[in-house]
């Protein structure tokens, strides 16, 4: 059912955990299934992503795309983040069953929320980004 570089991200997760003083931090859900993922960003002043850590409570599909999501994005400029899609994470991992697609979307997600609260801090507009469809934060610290 499930690619060997599905499993092997799986049970070695690559940069699981968090900054300290991150650039910008995303937080994203489902609403279906109730997994959360938070992306960590840390920019360094080229507007090249130096670090990036997450951090995932959800199921072991959206583990392994969180971990291939900041594998993937790691060493790129934020416009460069920005075009890691759900199907180049998914493409990178071998593929996904179809009931698990939408964690991978997740991971897209997360991405894009970490890079919009960078771009908010730095006052800055990263063309093509949009607005996270939903903050969960306040879900997630009440
Ligand atoms: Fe929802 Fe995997 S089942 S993120």
């Amino acid at each position: 059912m499930y690619s060997e570089k599905v499993m092997d991200h799986f049970n070695n997760p690559r940069n699981m955990g968090e900054i300290e003083n991150p650039s910008g931090v995303g937080t994203v859900g489902n609403a279906k299934c109730g997994d959360i993922m938070r992306i960590y960003l840390d920019v360094d002043e080229a507007g090249v992503i130096r670090d990036v850590k997450f951090k995932t409570f959800g199921c072991g599909a959206a583990v392994a795309t969180s971990s291939m999501a900041t594998e993937l994005v790691k060493g790129k400029t934020v416009e460069e983040a920005l075009q890691v899609t759900n199907k180049a994470v998914m493409e990178a991992l071998d593929g996904l069953p179809p009931v698990k697609v939408h964690c991978s979307l997740l991971a897209e997600e997360a991405i894009h929320a970490a890079l919009w609260d960078y771009a908010e801090r730095q006052g800055i507009v990263i063309e093509g980004l949009r607005e996270p469809v939903a903050d969960v934060d306040e879900i997630v610290e009440t």
